[in-house]
């Protein structure tokens, strides 16, 4: 169809204004046009488009959601790596870190400190081409990222266009995208209304929605972004300082966080630190931390990268939150071998971006140590950022008429007698048939790292049992579809997907088989060890105590636990029967140990590794024929180091221990 040019430069001006007014509203917060208007103009773009397609450019407004992706995302290479940050938990870290890197320099410089805030959500990298956004990808592992461009595009404050005359040829602008928190608690509160899973922190909801394949929904979830990083490409040398690309970032459109600030020494960072320890609490978005950054690029290139970290900058993470809240009940739950752990289930509170109900008391002696009661406040703290816990009861604010906590005699599923063996912490329930074993032990059966049977998660394991579907492990690979299709939530497309799950799960290898069973002791690693040194299960049944302790890794009491879990009939039933049910009870031969290229070499790993799994690491050292520690001493031989890796790094560091990186690790595997 034909086009006069009085059309193109009307589609081209609303373009402009919708621009404008959005970049007003999204950005800087501070709205130019009604709300009604947008919408008209926004229609008579999009007629205009519809009428003569021609007009529709991917930076126009009206092209923010696209199409959803027909399959999974593609691997795209980053034009620059995307580094991660060191931590330092206390001053102290955050001086050594400063003293570490003017000793690199020979002449003292004149520089100084730039502060920001360390914004909670996913790294986000973006490319523009002639000012035009065309790439958006995740971190992935810091080389290669996944190009969620759809998904990105539906954030407003990632500008389509650049607001600037005579782009570069290539920008690359990094930041992070995240979830406001009134967002993150409407997505929630809907979730919980559809009754569907929710989202334990606004990180994880924001990875969760980065990787949708149908950009609709991100598009509904208001996410955000704030630009932190910009690179004109290829030379980058056109500002001098970190201060000078953030207000250049501002300048052509994108929401900068205004909470930086330049300062002339550490004393001052501290101050700084102090402040929005606090202050963070009041933002609208999750922060855990502030990044400080020597603010001159020329000091910046001086200094450069370790493997794995910027030398010029340095991530200052506070400490894990604590909140006071009440106890409304204190329960003990059944694990799958029978432990039996006391749980005070208290008022819900946020706990670091999470909503928290339940605490673990770990065992009897510490309920008593801390003397905890219904009706008590408590002072609860996330160990190791997932697990919450009870640190303290404040006595003083107890009620007047609170009685001492008496731990159950008896199992509070199967009402048999519960028994604490003589040297040990853990009170257990020892009835074998306790329908809370069978429950763990089904869950742990299909858990990740065992079976990885995705879509048999804990609520549709006990609505099997609640409907006396399954009686044993074995009886799930008997399960049909329609037998299950009318659960809770399940209807007859995911009950066909999860057959097909469980059968495929039967490919899985022996080693996963050996540590789904459960056998106390026999953790992924254990299960590795003892699968690659027997072979297959028959071999294992027939193990003496002595076979089994003569294995490098396996001790007495490792092989104490295997040979009694192999003396019940009832736990030889369910081989045979798993056995007839084709799971594979049998070692791949190729991962016959022939070459043991780390034999007497001890490993720890720490840290979060680009491609492996911290399991998969484990297997790989132990296959060939090395150990892996779990803490720093100075026998260790090697230390490998992932992203966020904290005190254990530090620890190997004053040990003058070798620190290597997943590739290190991969060449000594492969070349030695
Ligand atoms: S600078 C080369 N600045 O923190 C250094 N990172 O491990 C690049 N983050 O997930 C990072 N706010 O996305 C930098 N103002 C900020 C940041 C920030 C959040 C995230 C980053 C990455 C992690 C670093």
């Amino acid at each position: 169809m034909n086009i006069n040019q009085s059309i193109i430069d009307r589609a081209e001006q609303l373009k402009a204004k919708l621009q404008e007014a959005s970049y007003a509203y999204y950005v800087l917060d501070n709205p130019i046009m009604d709300d009604t208007i947008y919408d008209q103009l926004y229609r008579e773009l999009q007629d205009l488009e519809t009428q003569y397609p021609s007009l529709i450019t991917s930076d126009s407004p009206t092209q923010r959601v696209g199409d959803k992706l027909d399959r999974q995302f593609n691997s795209v290479a980053h034009n620059i790596p995307l580094y991660s940050l060191e931590n330092a938990f206390n001053f102290e870290e955050l001086n050594n870190w400063q003293n570490r890197w003017q000793r690199q320099i020979e002449n003292n410089p004149n520089f100084n400190y730039i502060c920001e805030l360390k914004i909670d959500g996913s790294a986000i990298a973006l490319t523009y081409e002639n000012g035009i956004f065309i790439r958006g990808l995740t971190r992935g592992d810091g080389v290669m990222g996944e190009d969620i461009t759809h998904n990105l595009r539906t954030i407003r404050s990632i500008p389509l266009k650049l607001n600037m005359d005579n782009p570069p040829p290539i920008l690359e602008v990094r930041g992070e995208a995240f979830f406001p928190l009134e967002e993150f608690n409407r997505i929630n509160q809907e979730r919980e209304k559809n009754q569907e899973d929710l989202f334990a922190n606004p990180r994880n909801a924001t990875a969760g929605t980065l990787r949708q394949l149908d950009p609709k929904i991100a598009s509904e979830r208001k996410l955000q972004f704030f630009a932190y990083n910009a690179y004109i490409l290829p030379e980058n040398n056109c500002f001098d300082t970190q201060e000078k690309a953030l207000n250049f970032l501002q300048q052509i459109g994108f929401l900068v966080n205004p909470n930086y600030q330049v300062f002339a020494d550490l004393n001052q960072v501290k101050q700084y630190l102090d402040i929005w320890e606090i202050d963070r609490k009041n933002l609208p978005y999750m922060t855990d931390g502030v990044v400080v950054k020597i603010n001159q690029f020329s000091l910046q290139n001086e200094l450069g990268f370790t493997q794995k970290f910027p030398r010029w900058a340095i991530a200052v993470k506070y400490p894990a939150e604590e909140m006071t809240t009440t106890v409304e009940k204190i329960i003990v739950n059944v694990g799958r071998t029978g432990a039996v752990t006391p749980l005070a289930i208290m008022k819900p509170v946020t706990l670091g971006g999470t909503i928290v109900q339940r605490a673990t008391l770990h065992n009897v002696d510490r309920v008593r140590e801390l003397d905890i009661r219904v009706g008590d406040t408590v002072i609860i703290r996330k160990a190791g950022e997932i697990i919450p816990e009870v640190v303290e009861v404040i006595k003083d604010l107890r009620p007047a008429n609170s009685q001492p906590y008496q731990m159950p005699s008896h199992c509070p599923e199967c009402d048999s007698i519960l028994v604490r063996p003589d040297n040990e912490a853990v009170t257990r329930c020892v009835n074998s048939s306790c329908p809370a074993i069978l429950r763990g032990s089904l869950i742990h059966w299909a858990s990740r790292d065992a079976m990885d049977i995705r879509g048999l998660g804990e609520k549709v394991i006990i609505s099997l049992l609640d409907y006396k579907l399954v009686k044993s492990i074995a009886d799930l690979y008997k399960l049909q579809d329609f037998e299950i299709k009318d659960l809770e939530r399940m209807g007859e497309k995911s009950a066909q997907k999860l057959i097909t799950a469980i059968e495929d799960s039967k490919k899985q290898p022996f080693n996963r088989v050996l540590f789904g069973l459960g056998i106390r002791y026999v953790g992924a690693v254990n299960a590795q060890i003892l699968t690659d040194s027997f072979q297959n299960i028959d071999n294992l049944i027939q193990a003496k105590k002595e076979d089994l302790e003569r294995v490098y890794g396996i001790g007495e009491e490792i092989a104490n636990s295997v040979v009694e879990w192999f003396t019940i009939v009832d736990n030889i039933k369910l081989i045979n029967e798993l056995k007839i049910l084709k799971i594979n009870f049998q070692s791949d031969n190729n991962s016959n140990k022939t070459d043991q290229k780390l034999t007497n070499k001890t490993f720890v790993l720490t840290g979060t590794l680009p491609t492996l799994k911290r399991n998969d690491a484990k297997k790989l050292i132990e296959s060939a024929g090395g150990k892996v520690n779990s803490s720093i001493s100075a026998k260790i031989d090697y230390v490998v180091v992932g992203e966020d890796a904290g005190s254990k790094l530090e620890k190997a560091q004053k040990l003058n221990l070798k620190i290597i990186s997943e590739s290190d690790l991969l060449d000594l595997l492969n070349n030695n």
